[in-house]
C-alpha cells in the first residue's frame, strides 16, 4: 500500500515468523571477524558461521578486494554461448579440490539450485547411458535439500512441502538415522544405523532398479539438526547404488568447505558418490553462488550423447557471475593460505568435548557433535514444541551469541577461524542458559 510507513512491513522474510520477528526485530548491520555487530551496537560472536557459510569469518579483506575490483573491471558477462575466465579458473581450482573423478562443475546461484541442478543431471545421465526408465529420485525422511521442487520433494521435512502440493511425483525416501535410544551422547560417528542404508535395497525391490534414477542425502544433516551418519552407513548406500546402477549425491551444501575436515565430508570420510553439491562456504557467502560436482564418466555420456549443439538444456543467467566467481576464487586463498579446511580436524577433540561438557545439563537428551558442528537436543516442553530451543535462540542473542535453533536442537557451527577461547565462551554461555532457562 502506497505512503505505508513502517520501516519493516514490505520485505516477506524467509523462514521467518514474521509477525513474531516484526514486532520484536533483532538487526545485524556489521561484521568482522568472529563477530557480528547488531542495530543497538552490540558485539554478537557467531556461533553459526551466519548460516553455515561464512567459513573463513565476516569480511575479509582480500575477499571484499577481489569483489570490489571486479564489480569495477567486469561487472557482468553471460556465460550462455559466451565466457570469460573467472568460472573457468574456479572450476579447474574447485575440481582439484573434489575427491577424484569428480571435476566437472556447473555453477548455480544457491544451494537450492544446486540441488535441483544435481537431479536434473542425475536424470539426463541415466537417459544418455540408454536407462531412460530411472526417472525415481530417493531422498531421505528429515533431510534439507532447500526449497526449489526438486529440493522439496526429495527432502525429508513434510512443513516444506505441505502448502505447495507436496512435492514431486516419483520421489520415496529412506528412513532418517536419528536414532537416540540407541546413539544418545555418542562421541564422533554413532555406532548404530549402518543397516538403515538397506532401506535403499528395499526401495529397489518395491519399485524396481530400472525405475530409480538417482538417490540424494546430506553426508551429515545439517539443517535439521545435526544427524551424523552411523558407521558404514554411507559406505552401505554407494555398495548398494554400485549394485543398481544408481547415481549417488552428496548434498555437501554444509559440509564442503572444511566443516567436518578436509574440503568435503565425501573426501573426509572417504566415501565418494558420482555428483556433490556445493554453495555456502564456496564464495564463504560474501557473493550468492553454488556449484555442482560431477563424475567425468557421467558428464561425458550427457555431452556425447547429443551429436552437436547445446548438451543440456539448463543453467541460470548468474552461472559462473564475476563476482562470485572473484569471491570463490579469494575465498579458496584464503582457506588454502590459512589451512582452515584441516582446523575442523585439529580443533574437533576440543569442540567435541566442550560441546559434551552440557551434557549434564537440565533437559539436555542429546549431543552430537564432529569436526566444528554440535548439534544440541532439548526435551521439547509439553504440548510446545521448539518453544525451549526459540528461547534459547533469543536469549543467547541478547547474551552476544549467535546460534541456531533448530526444532529444540541448537545446531552451532562457528567459523573455521574460531579460537579456543571463543569455543568456551560460547560453550560457557550456553552453560548458563542451560542452567537458566526451564
Ligand atoms: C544440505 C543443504 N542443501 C541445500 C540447502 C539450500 O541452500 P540455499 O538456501 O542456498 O538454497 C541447504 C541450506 O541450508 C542445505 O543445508
Amino acid at each position: 500500500m502506497k505512503g505505508e510507513n513502517d520501516p519493516l512491513a514490505s520485505f516477506w522474510m524467509p523462514f521467518t515468523a514474521n509477525r513474531a520477528y516484526k514486532a520484536q526485530p533483532r538487526q545485524l548491520v556489521s561484521a568482522s571477524g568472529m563477530y557480528y555487530q547488531s542495530a543497538d551496537g552490540r558485539q554478537i560472536l557467531d556461533g553459526t558461521s551466519g548460516l553455515w557459510c561464512s567459513n573463513a569469518g565476516h569480511c575479509r579483506a582480500e575477499i571484499v578486494e577481489a569483489i570490489t575490483k571486479t564489480a569495477a573491471t567486469l561487472d557482468y558477462a553471460p556465460t550462455f554461448q559466451l565466457g570469460h575466465p573467472l568460472p573457468f579458473e574456479l572450476a579447474q581450482r574447485l575440481a582439484a579440490l573434489m575427491p577424484d573423478g569428480l571435476d566437472r562443475i556447473f555453477f548455480t546461484n544457491s544451494g537450492s539450485e544446486s540441488v535441483d541442478t544435481a537431479l536434473k543431471i542425475a536424470l539426463a545421465a541415466q537417459r544418455a547411458r540408454g536407462q531412460g526408465t530411472r526417472t525415481r529420485l530417493i531422498g531421505r525422511e528429515r533431510a534439507y535439500h532447500g526449497t526449489g521442487f526438486g529440493g522439496i520433494s526429495v527432502g525429508g521435512l513434510v512443513n516444506n512441502r505441505r502448502a505447495f502440493g507436496g512435492g514431486l511425483p516419483g520421489t520415496d525416501h529412506l528412513r532418517h538415522t536419528h536414532d537416540r535410544d540407541r546413539n544418545a551422547f555418542s562421541r564422533g560417528f554413532p555406532q548404530h544405523g549402518a543397516e538403515l542404508a538397506d532401506d535403499l535395497q528395499r526401495l529397489v525391490d518395491l519399485h524396481g532398479t530400472e525405475t530409480i534414477a538417482a538417490v540424494i542425502v546430506e553426508p551429515m544433516a545439517g539443517s535439521t539438526g545435526v544427524l551424523i551418519p552411523p558407521v558404514g552407513y554411507l559406505q552401505r548406500l554407494r555398495d548398494i547404488c554400485d549394485h543398481h546402477g544408481i547415481i549417488l549425491i552428496f548434498d555437501e551444501v554444509i559440509t564442503a568447505f572444511g566443516r567436518v575436515g578436509g574440503a568435503t565430508a565425501a573426501s573426509e570420510w572417504g566415501v565418494t558418490p558420482d555428483i556433490i553439491t556445493m554453495a555456502k562456504g564456496l564464495t564463504n557467502a560474501a557473493v550468492p553462488m553454488g556449484a555442482v560436482a560431477v563424475k567425468r564418466e557421467l558428464h561425458d555420456v550427457v555431452i556425447e550423447s547429443v551429436p552437436g549443439g547445446i548438451e543440456l538444456f539448463h543453467g541460470y543467467t548468474y552461472s559462473g557471475h564475476p563476482l562470485a566467481a572473484a569471491a570463490g576464487l579469494a575465498a579458496l586463498d584464503v582457506y588454502e593460505r590459512e589451512g582452515l579446511f584441516e582446523r575442523a580436524r585439529e580443533l574437533g577433540a576440543y569442540w567435541e568435548d566442550a560441546a559434551h561438557s552440557l551434557k549434564v545439563g537440565r533437559h539436555v537428551v542429546d549431543i552430537r557433535a564432529i569436526g566444528l558442528v554440535a548439534g544440541i537436543e532439548l526435551e521439547p516442553r509439553p504440548g510446545a514444541p521448539a518453544a525451549r530451543a526459540t528461547e534459547f535462540f533469543h536469549a543467547a542473542f541478547d547474551n552476544g551469541l549467535l546460534i541456531r535453533a533448530t526444532g529444540d536442537i541448537i545446531a552451532l557451527s562457528p567459523p573455521l577461524i574460531v579460537e579456543k577461547a571463543q569455543i568456551d565462551e560460547m560453550f560457557g554461555k550456553l552453560a548458563e542458559l542451560v542452567e537458566r532457562i526451564d
